[in-house]
C-alpha cells in the first residue's frame, strides 16, 4: 500500500518523521509530494496512491480520477471545502478531516494577531489592551472554544454565536451566549470567525454586520476568505476609519484593501493558523492513523461522506 503526502504547505520536517513512522509500522510506504505549483505534479504523484494525507489541497474529480487506485483521502486539518465529496463518494473514496487537531495553534495565531491590532501593528504610537474588552467568538467549534479559554487568560470577556450549538452549552464553557450573530456584532469590540466556508456561509460577513460593531472594532479572520463580502467590508471600512481588519487569509482585493486602509488592515502572506510543528505533527499524524485504522479495520469514524 502507497500512502501520499502531497501539500503544496509542506508540514514540518519532524511531523513528516512522525507520519512515516506510523505508515511504515504499518508496512506501508510513503510517498511525499511537496510544495507543488503545477496540478499536473499532483495527477501524476496520486496515479499509484492507495491513500492520500492532504491539507488545503484541491482533491477535486480530476485528482479522484487520476488516482485509480486511491481508496482514502484524508485532510488533516479541520475546514474540508477543498474536498469534493460527492466525487469522492463516486469514486468509492472514503474522505476523512481530522477535527480539533490544529486548532490550539489557530487560537494562538487570533490572539497574537489581536495583540498586533491593538498595539497599532508596532508602529510605536500608544495602543490599547485586550483586558476588559469584549470579545465575540462567531462558531463556537475547536478553535472558537481554544480561542474562549485563552482570551480569558487576557482578561477579555467573552461572547459567542454558533447556528449549530446550543446556547446551555456556550453558558456552560463558561462564555456568555448570544441569539444570533447580528447581536455577537452589535455587541462586541472584537469579533473573531470560525465559520467554515459552505454555501450558507459564503460572503455572509457584510457591511452591515461589521459596520454594527462599537467604536474602534477589529474583525479578525482565521476561517476562511469565502465567509468575507470583501466588496461590502471595503466599503464600511472606508465609511469607518476606526474599523480594523486583520486576517490569515489572503482577501482576493489584498491589494486594494492594503492601499486603502494602511495601518488598519493586515493579511499574512500564506495562511499560516495551523501551520507550527505541533499542529502538523497532531493533525499529520491522525491523518496517519485514520488511514491505518481504515485500511486494516475498517474504522470510518471521522468519515465525512455517508
Ligand atoms: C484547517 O481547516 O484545518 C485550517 O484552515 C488549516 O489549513 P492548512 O492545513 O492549509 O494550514
Amino acid at each position: 500500500m502507497k500512502v501520499l503526502i502531497a501539500t503544496e504547505k509542506p508540514f514540518a520536517a519532524t511531523a513528516v518523521q512522525g507520519i512515516r513512522e506510523v505508515i511504515e509500522a504499518a508496512g506501508y510506504e510513503l510517498a511525499l509530494l511537496e510544495k507543488y505549483t503545477q496540478k499536473s505534479e499532483l495527477l501524476e504523484a496520486v496515479s499509484d496512491a492507495d491513500a492520500l494525507i492532504v491539507r488545503s489541497d484541491k482533491v477535486d474529480a480530476e485528482v479522484l480520477d487520476a488516482a485509480k487506485n486511491l481508496k482514502i483521502v484524508v485532510r488533516a486539518g479541520a475546514g474540508f471545502d477543498n474536498l469534493d465529496l460527492e466525487a469522492a463518494t463516486a469514486h468509492n473514496v472514503v474522505a476523512m478531516n481530522t477535527p480539533g487537531q490544529n486548532s490550539n495553534a489557530v487560537a494562538e495565531l487570533v490572539m497574537g494577531m489581536l495583540v498586533y491590532a491593538v498595539r497599532n501593528f508596532y508602529n510605536g504610537k500608544s495602543g490599547s489592551e485586550l483586558m476588559g474588552k469584549r470579545l465575540g467568538i462567531l462558531a463556537f467549534g475547536n478553535v472558537g472554544r481554544n480561542v474562549a479559554r485563552i482570551a480569558k487568560g487576557f482578561g477579555m470577556e467573552v461572547s459567542a454565536y454558533d447556528a449549530y450549538c446550543p446556547a446551555q452549552a456556550i453558558e456552560e464553557a463558561g462564555v456568555h451566549a448570544v441569539a444570533n450573530q447580528e447581536e455577537l456584532f452589535a455587541t462586541c469590540d472584537i469579533v473573531s470567525l470560525h465559520i467554515p466556508a459552505t454555501a450558507e456561509t459564503r460572503k455572509s460577513i457584510n457591511a452591515a454586520l461589521v459596520g454594527s460593531m462599537k467604536p474602534g472594532a477589529i474583525l479578525v479572520n482565521t476561517a476562511r476568505k469565502e465567509v468575507i463580502d470583501e466588496e461590502g467590508l471595503m466599503k464600511i471600512m472606508e465609511e469607518r476609519a476606526d474599523i480594523k481588519y486583520v486576517t490569515d487569509i489572503m482577501p482576493d482585493a489584498d491589494a486594494a484593501f492594503a492601499e486603502k486602509f494602511p495601518g488598519r488592515y493586515f493579511s499574512t502572506p500564506k495562511k499560516m493558523g495551523a501551520q507550527t510543528a505541533e499542529a502538523n505533527a497532531n493533525a499529520g499524524i491522525a491523518a496517519a492513523k485514520q488511514i491505518v485504522g481504515y485500511l486494516k479495520d475498517g474504522i470510518t469514524k471521522f468519515q465525512l461522506n455517508r
